[in-house]
């Protein structure tokens, strides 16, 4: 088979993610149709704890990752025999729960005599919007989730320059720090989101643009902002009210996060923008990056909801690029907490 035939060639791909607090696994097909994609999310186990907590993640992940990949063979409708390749995530993520994943990946690989593909978690939230959409390069993607805020830069398929990062918190982790002194349950953000709708933005709070038309972001300014007015009022014996601050921080995240896409997209010339990550579920920001990119020649991809939080369809999604070009792995494949994107 030479190289031409071997791109054209069809993918049959058995994806697993286990990064966080989602046990996860999907079937996908070419890296753009899904089968299947099963999300055993962990959530009523952290609640009561406030956030994720490492053990426990990773006991359930050893408790439901043979179930999730049955049902996710069972309901894509294939067989072992038919996959051409089982994909994993290899990290970032939490190092114990990275591994349920990956000794589940390379066992079945081992067992059925399948290629291995490694996943960079970040560049699966990217492709999780090749679902949506076929792609025009250079494409430019804002990711946001909860460890990640990042401006990245696509000149082509699999290729992956970071142009702006957070230089302190991500944005989910702003979201749930904030949701947490509102006294909102876990996780934050989504909560967050929701009061936001029923306030207006009246409260005064900062927004970070930094030096020289940075790409960079930073959050915590505005995170202690927000914990500031809470207890000056609290001392004052006053009381703000909760959905407005809600909608004001939102209103500040949003704010920052489109303009400097908007800014970047037209800078660096690309020809589609994608939105990535659990914080892209946002309402706030779906509704602001759809006016920036309203009037403009740049097509922009948002995915659903779905894809938007951990899931394996986007690591199966990625991991066609690494079936092009047979990007494999060893069976002594580890999973890696702080793996690089580049
Ligand atoms: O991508 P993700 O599922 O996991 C990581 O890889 O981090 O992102 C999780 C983050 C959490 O911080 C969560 O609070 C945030 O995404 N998030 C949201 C919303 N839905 C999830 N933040 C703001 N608004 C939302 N609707
Ligand atoms: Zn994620």
């Amino acid at each position: 088979m030479n190289n031409e035939e071997c791109n054209l060639k069809e993918s049959m791909i058995l994806a697993i993610e286990t990064s966080c607090d989602e046990t996860a696994a999907a079937v996908i097909q070419d890296g753009e149709t899904i089968l299947s994609n099963i999300v055993a999310s962990q959530i009523d186990s952290h609640k009561r704890f406030g956030g994720v907590v490492p053990e426990i993640a990773s006991r359930h992940h050893v408790e439901s990752i043979t179930q999730v990949v049955e049902e996710a063979m069972e309901k894509a409708e294939v067989s072992f025999e038919d996959l051409d390749a089982v994909a994993v995530t290899e990290g970032p993520g939490l190092v114990g729960a990275l591994l349920i994943g990956v000794n589940a990946a390379k066992a079945i690989a081992y067992a059925h005599d399948l290629p291995l593909i490694p996943v960079h978690h970040i560049a699966g939230h990217i492709y999780a919007a090749r679902l949506q959409e076929r792609w025009e390069f250079p494409v430019l993607a804002l990711v946001v989730s909860g460890g990640h805020t990042e401006l990245i830069l696509m000149k082509e398929e699999g290729e992956f320059e970071v142009i702006g990062e957070t230089r302190d918190d991500a944005a989910g982790e702003a979201y749930d720090k904030v949701a947490r002194t509102l006294n909102l349950p876990y996780p934050g953000g989504p909560e967050l989101d929701k009061l936001a709708k029923q306030g207006s933005p009246v409260i005064n709070l900062p927004i970070a643009w930094l030096e020289n038309d940075s790409y960079d972001f930073s959050f915590s300014g505005l995170k202690s902002a927000v914990i500031n007015k809470l207890h000056n009022a609290e001392q004052r014996g006053e009381t703000i009210a909760p959905e407005d601050l809600a909608a004001s921080f939102q209103q500040s995240v949003v704010t920052v996060l489109t303009e400097k896409t908007r800014k970047a997209a037209a800078s660096y010339g690309v020809q589609q923008v994608v939105m990535a990550g659990g914080v892209a579920a946002n309402t706030g920001l779906r509704e602001a990056m759809k006016e920036t990119f309203a009037d403009s020649e740049i097509t922009l991809t948002i995915p659903p909801l779905s894809l938007c939080t951990d899931n394996a369809a986007m690591i199966g999604a990625a991991a066609h690029i690494g079936w092009k070009t047979k990007t494999f792995a060893e069976l002594h494949l580890n999973g890696i907490p702080g793996l690089a994107l580049t």
